[in-house]
Order: structure tokens, then sequence, then C-alpha cells
């Protein structure tokens, strides 16, 4: 038989559940010692049986209780470890904030996508090598015609078929060719043309926007370009001069740009006699139109392409394009924007 003083002590001694239920099955289970005993009462006359029964049952009992105690204080210390470890430290500081910054060009896209959704326009993009058909002969640049060397282009093959984009214009014919006119999109990417200095990088962003539909006209265009300009400068007032200029791609084209005056070597916005090009736009050339699959006779609009890192050095007041892409931590660190601060034309742009 066995020692119930051992057998309490061993219970005792138990770590965790899983030994303890062995145990409770080993000394109370079907095949227990126990079980064993209490079938041998039938063999005892009645006397017997019952002091036997009753000191089996004492035992039984005890066994049971050290048992389902040691269980409950188990249950009670796994508890306070799982409490202990999650304890939250409220005098501890705050987490810090992330160390990356969002890069200004990052930012800047960011707030004029914003601007143009308010008014309908939806973002598309286009992949940053391009056809030499794109890119120029459906833009209605023939391969003699001089702005193509202005440009500037990289071209990827010997053929001059395959160059990096020098504009985000190829999107244009691209999104008309791939959808049904009305057409209303704005279009930021990288862009490339071999030229490098204080206002020129090789690589550098631009932002196309192209309004497609029924009796737009210039009006239309200069309406949009105004309420644009406002909204990213954040001034209600504005000096916007559109100049005559020209692209292949469109016709009557203009060049913009706004006045602006220094005040200790900052920029005023709005006021002053000076002048600074942003943007280049115009009436959609039916040409352009044509080579897209869009009918002139029934659609007509106008397209924009403005330089974003202009832009942004204007907003910001960076003086060298170059900067924008030294990756100098210092740099993005001081003219970076929080990542959690998205802009949003309700809660302001660049607050
Ligand atoms: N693609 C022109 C450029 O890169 C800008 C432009 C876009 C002009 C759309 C008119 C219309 O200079």
């Amino acid at each position: 038989m066995f020692d119930l003083r051992e057998l309490i002590q061993k219970v005792s001694q138990v770590k965790d559940k899983l030994e303890l239920q062995n145990i409770k099955s080993q000394f109370l289970g079907k095949n227990s010692q126990i079980n064993q005993e209490f079938k041998k009462l039938g063999s005892l006359n009645e006397k017997d049986r019952k002091i036997r029964a009753s000191s089996l049952n004492n035992e039984k009992q005890k066994i049971t209780e050290a048992i389902n105690n040691k269980f409950k204080e188990l249950e009670n210390l796994e508890i306070n470890q799982k409490l202990q470890k999650n304890k939250v430290d409220v005098t501890l500081p705050g987490r810090e904030r992330p160390n990356g910054k969002i890069h200004p060009v990052s930012q800047v896209i960011d707030e004029i996508s914003s601007i143009f959704s308010e008014i309908g326009f939806s973002v598309a993009e286009g992949p940053d090598v391009e056809s030499e058909y794109n890119n120029f002969t459906a833009l209605n640049t023939p391969e003699d015609h001089p702005a193509r060397d202005m440009h500037d282009t990289f071209y990827l093959d010997k053929n001059k078929k395959i160059l990096l984009r020098t504009h985000t214009s190829p999107v244009q014919i691209r999104t008309m060719l791939s959808g049904k006119a009305p057409f209303k999109i704005i279009v930021p990417g990288r862009t490339y043309r071999c030229d490098s200095d204080q206002t020129h990088a090789p690589m550098f962003h631009q932002l196309e926007g192209l309004h497609i539909d029924k009796d737009l006209t210039m009006g239309h265009l200069k309406g949009c370009l105004d309420y644009f300009v406002k909204e990213f400068f954040e001034v209600n007032k504005i000096k916007m001069r559109f100049r005559p200029s020209h692209f292949p791609f469109t016709e009557p084209s203009a060049e913009v740009d706004i006045g602006y005056r220094l005040e200790n070597g900052r920029i005023i916005f709005g006021e002053g006699d000076k002048w600074l090009e942003i943007l280049g736009c115009g009436m959609v050339h039916p040409n352009v139109l044509k080579n897209a699959k869009v009918d002139p006779k029934k659609f007509q609009g106008y397209a924009f392409g403005m330089g974003i890192d202009r832009l942004a050095m204007l907003k910001y007041g960076i003086n060298d394009l170059r900067s924008f892409f030294e990756a100098d931590f210092r740099w993005l660190n001081y003219f970076g924007f929080d990542p959690l601060d998205v802009p949003t034309n309700y809660r302001g742009l660049s607050r």
C-alpha cells in the first residue's frame, strides 16, 4: 500500500500542471492502487468493510484535496507570472519617434496629388523606360523636330527606339490609348535629361496633367492652374502670368510664371515684380488626340507639365536642386517631413 504522506509530499513538489495530471491519474484513476483497494471491499465482512471503506474514503479525499489545491496553486502561479511579464510601466517615457523623414519631393508629390484630387483628377503612372514613339512621335514631335535635340535624351539602344522618358507627357498617350474619353488625370514621376547644374539634374520629377472632355477651353486650363497655385503655395492672392510658348503637343501653348519678391533672401510669393517659371501647358494638339485614338471633333482639352523639384525648391526655400539627390542625412533631417504627417487639403498641406 502506498504511503499517503509520501504522496502528499510528492504532490507538493510538483512544478507543472502536466506532471500533476499524471500523478492524479496514477493515484486516483481507474487503475490506481486506491481503486484496487475499493474493489477488494466486497470480500470483507460488514464490520471490517465499514472501517476499511471509511479509511479508504478518507485517504482518497486527502489525495484529491492535495492535488486540487496544488492545481489551484499552479494556476495562480501561472497567472501571476503572466501579469508580471505583461506589466506596463506607465512612468516610462513614450517611444521615440521614427528617425526617417519624408523627402521633400515625396512630400510635394503628396501635396500636389491631394490638391488635384479635390477637383476630380486621378493619379496615373507610366514606366521610366519609354519608346521613342510615345515620348516623341505620338506627341506630334516628328524625327526631324528640333524639340528632340532640346530634350538631351538618354537613348538606351543604338537605333534610338528606346529611351529614358524626357518628360511625363508619354503617359498622356498611354492613358488615352488604354481607355475611353473623358480623361482627367495627373501623372507624377521621374524624368531624365542629360543636364546638370544648380537648377537642372539628369533625373528630375515632373507632374503631368491631362483633362480631355467635351467643350473644354483655355479658360478651364487657367482656372485649374490658378486654383492649384493658390492651394500649393497656401496664399489667397497670387500673381500669375501666362506667357505664349511652344510645345509640339499643344496648340496654343503657354508657360506659366508666378510673381514673387525677395525679402532677406526669402521668397515671398504672389507679390513683387520678379517672375519664376513653374510649368508648361496648352490645349492638346488635335494630332496628339488622333494618335491616341481620340476623336478631336468630339473631344478636346488641356495638358500641363510642372517641375516637381522646382516647386519643392520654391515652397521650401531649397536653393540647389542637386541637394535633393545627394542622400545627405543631415540635409534630409532638416528639410524632410514627419512620416506621420500626411498632407491633406483639409488639415493644411505643409503644417
Ligand atoms: N512636357 C513638357 C516639358 O517637359 C511640359 C508640358 C506638358 C507642356 C504638357 C505642355 C503640356 O517641358
